[in-house]
């Protein structure tokens, strides 16, 4: 069973992907965050960052586009091969409306014959394997069926299924029931997506699923980054080796950014599921979020890091909170 890191925007950009490879074994693929293609034919100076083989040395990363032009697809699919790549997947599960408005991402769920016709034209064309990352439909889970009949007629090179439709964005539980149906119609290599955050809860997916091919995890990852390796029959994360991968982190993305305040920001995206991993966590969450500078950002880090019990596993505690994720 491989394990792979889902790309999770403002999140697992190419410094938290090396770093975490650095600390943390277990993870066989990296998806990056999606790249939105633009009809100009150019990369930004942001996105090369994220992109160029320096930025990914030794690390197992996968691009990830989002578009619905094929035209588009096939130019940026022929960058990224000239970069080294050997697989682009295409994301077909955001769920944002400023994306699904457009017709992408799980928008493009809705119009399954001008998808019919994009795979048509980016599987006869592209130059390195494609992958796709879909929602089950918009609505209803009964959508799934006819597209994942489309997706079966191409060679995908792998299809992870998040199990929610676009209007459950994250909420609702996972519909097993459907992505049961979905392992049953389709002899595509799959990979299942969706609310893994303990070695227990991969277990009983692979128990539950023994030809699924591999586990995305997102947020469970960034909680507890030694998830995957945990899942494998490893050890926890000690104290020591959580502490000196924050401060890797914080540091790279000041570094970067030239600001220890941007840097901060970036942080707090990720204590937002990180604190989590700590017992009583949630009386220090709001000081976290709150923090308006990184000596107070810094100071409550090192007292949770000093006074809080570490738990072997995150508690999901970030279902109940509010947040619309940006993808
Ligand atoms: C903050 C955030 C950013 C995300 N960015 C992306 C993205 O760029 N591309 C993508 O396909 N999915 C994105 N996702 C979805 C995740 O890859 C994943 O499918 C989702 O979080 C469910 O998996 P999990 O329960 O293991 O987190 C994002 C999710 C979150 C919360």
């Amino acid at each position: 069973m491989e394990y792979e890191f889902a790309p999770m925007e403002g999140i697992t950009g190419a410094l938290y992907r090396s770093t975490h490879r650095r600390y943390f074994p277990g993870v066989d693929r990296y998806f990056m965050p999606f790249l939105p293609v633009s009809q100009h034919h150019a990369f930004t100076r942001r996105e090369l960052r994220d992109i160029l083989p320096q930025y990914n040395e030794g690390v197992p990363a996968v691009p990830q586009l989002l578009t619905r032009s094929a035209a588009d697809f096939l130019w940026a699919a022929g960058e990224l091969a000239a970069m080294g790549y050997r697989e682009v997947n295409l994301n077909l599960g955001c769920p944002s409306g400023t994306v699904t408005a457009k017709g992408k991402g799980s928008g493009f769920l809705a119009h399954l014959p001008e998808l019919d016709r994009f795979l048509d034209e980016i599987f006869s064309r592209a130059p390195l394997a494609v992958s796709i990352k879909t929602r089950l439909g918009l609505r209803d889970p009964e959508e799934f069926p006819a597209i994942l009949a489309i997706y079966n007629r191409y060679p995908l090179a792998g299809l992870t299924i998040h199990p929610r439709v676009q209007r459950d964005f994250y909420r609702n539980s996972v519909r097993m029931d459907a992505f049961a149906r979905a392992m049953d119609s389709s002899s595509l290599p799959i990979c299942y997506n969706g609310d893994l955050t303990t070695a227990a809860d991969c277990a009983a997916l692979r128990s539950a699923f023994p030809s699924v091919r591999a586990l995305m995890i997102g947020r469970g990852l960034v909680a507890n980054p030694a998830l995957a390796a945990q899942a494998k029959g490893g050890a926890p994360a000690s104290r020591e080796t959580l502490r000196a991968f924050h401060s890797a982190l914080f540091e790279g993305y000041a570094s970067a950014f030239g600001s220890a305040r941007n840097a901060m920001l970036r942080m707090k995206e990720i204590w937002f599921y990180h604190i989590h991993l700590f017992e009583g966590g949630g009386r220090y969450a709001k000081q976290l979020k709150k923090a308006a500078d990184p000596q107070t950002f810094s100071a409550c880090t090192g007292a949770i890091f000093r006074e809080l019990p570490l738990r072997t596993e995150a508690v999901p505690g970030w279902r109940q909170q509010a947040a619309e994720p940006v993808s």
